[in-house]
């Protein structure tokens, strides 16, 4: 039954983990075992099917239990020999010797097809893998960052936006309690999803985003004015990737992957306060960081990540490779690789998230 030129199916992980890796995993191998395809786990990313290969046999009883836990039963790396991914949408190339030891290692286990469940970075790797080597790989979006084009939605994005939303009902009532303005830094690297879906629904009064720029002192009018009409707190969330002064905020450079982003918060906090009285506005910082990744998937996250694994291994027993399975408008369709790895899937005014947050009044920056 299954396809004449694949018997034996990798699967791995790559990049940052989130909520729904472990319910993809097992629906590719709950619905591909009956299909007749036999699969084996790639530990760590790339990392595993390098130089010593890293893998694990993977049947249904490997994946009984694990669809509603989080993380990744296969770990994963968001760095190393495969990084493909530099910055705001550009890649790197990986060395061809490394290409070319994945290929040498997929025919030494019998690998026939590769299922690469990851985000642009990872993808971008696939894309070079193909080019070059011609291997067989069907992908599969996953990211919290949602920025991935060619699909609506990526897996672990819903899961994330609702932490964002739980946390900030928390950071409410304690900035009520308090008079304060809480200052609440999400992750999405260059993208501003999270923090518009997750600052939205958890009723931010302003949301900065990386794709819209904004003057603190506008900032700082608007919580002054919040002030005068009786709203004593406010709560500000800053994406990571949000641009303060004109600037990324950057932690340290990975001498082998993306730049860790970090420090929005604490920046705009002191942005605001050199536009403020001096004690005009009592302010703190909270950073959300990897809560945002931990943890089962919500309910939207899991069914789509089921439906997810269902169409990569249906991808693949009708040999579409090159291809990423994609939810679109409602169906399960399918992108190439190339076209989602191209450029990020960024917020633009017209979205219509975007502009109803506007339209309710909240500071969405200057534009
Ligand atoms: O891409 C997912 C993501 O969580 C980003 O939102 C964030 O900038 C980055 O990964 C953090 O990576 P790390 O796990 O290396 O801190």
């Amino acid at each position: 039954m299954a396809s004449a030129t694949v018997k034996r199916i990798g699967i791995l992980t790559g990049g940052g983990d989130c909520a729904g890796l472990n319910t993809v995993i097992s629906s590719i191998v709950r619905a591909g075992v009956p299909m007749g395809y036999e699969f084996v786990g790639i530990l760590k990313g790339w990392e595993g099917i390098l130089d010593p290969p890293m893998l694990k046999p993977l049947d249904v009883r490997a994946v009984r239990g694990i669809s509603h836990i989080g993380g990744t039963v296969l770990r994963t790396t968001n760095h190393g020999r495969f990084a493909a991914k530099i910055g705001e949408g550009g890649a790197s190339r990986i060395p061809t010797d490394v290409l070319n030891s994945v290929a040498r290692n997929m025919k030494a286990n019998d690998i026939d097809a590769l299922i690469v469940i990851g985000g642009d970075g990872t993808l971008s790797g696939a894309h070079q893998l193909m080019e070059l080597t011609g291997m067989k790989v069907v992908g599969v979006p996953k990211t919290i960052d949602n920025d991935l084009e060619g699909t609506d939605r990526s897996f672990g994005f819903s899961s994330a936006v609702e932490i964002v939303r739980e946390e900030l009902n928390r950071i409410h009532t304690t900035a009520a309690s308090h008079d304060r303005v809480m200052f609440v830094e999400t992750m999405g690297r260059h993208a501003g999803w999270i923090a518009l879906y997750g600052g939205l629904a958890g009723g931010a009064n302003a949301i900065l985003l990386p794709e819209f720029p904004f003057d603190p002192a506008n900032l700082t009018e608007f919580i002054r004015d919040r002030v005068k009409q009786g709203k004593l707190s406010s709560v500000i969330v800053v994406a990571e990737g949000a641009h303060i002064g004109g600037k990324l905020s950057t932690k340290k450079a990975k001498k082998d992957g993306e730049a860790q982003l970090g420090g929005a918060a604490e920046r705009l906090m002191a942005a605001v306060e050199a536009c403020a009285k001096p004690g005009e506005f009592e302010m703190r910082t909270v950073v959300l960081g990897h809560t945002q990744r931990g943890g089962g998937p919500n309910a939207e996250d899991h069914i789509l990540a089921r439906a997810y694994g269902v169409a990569a291994i249906d991808a693949v027993h009708a040999g579409e490779f090159g291809c990423m399975v994609s939810y679109r408008h409602g169906k399960m369709t399918a992108v190439s690789i190339a076209q989602a790895v191209g450029k990020l899937n960024l917020v633009t005014a017209e979205d219509p998230v975007y502009s109803a947050a506007k339209k309710i009044g909240l500071y969405m920056g200057d534009a």
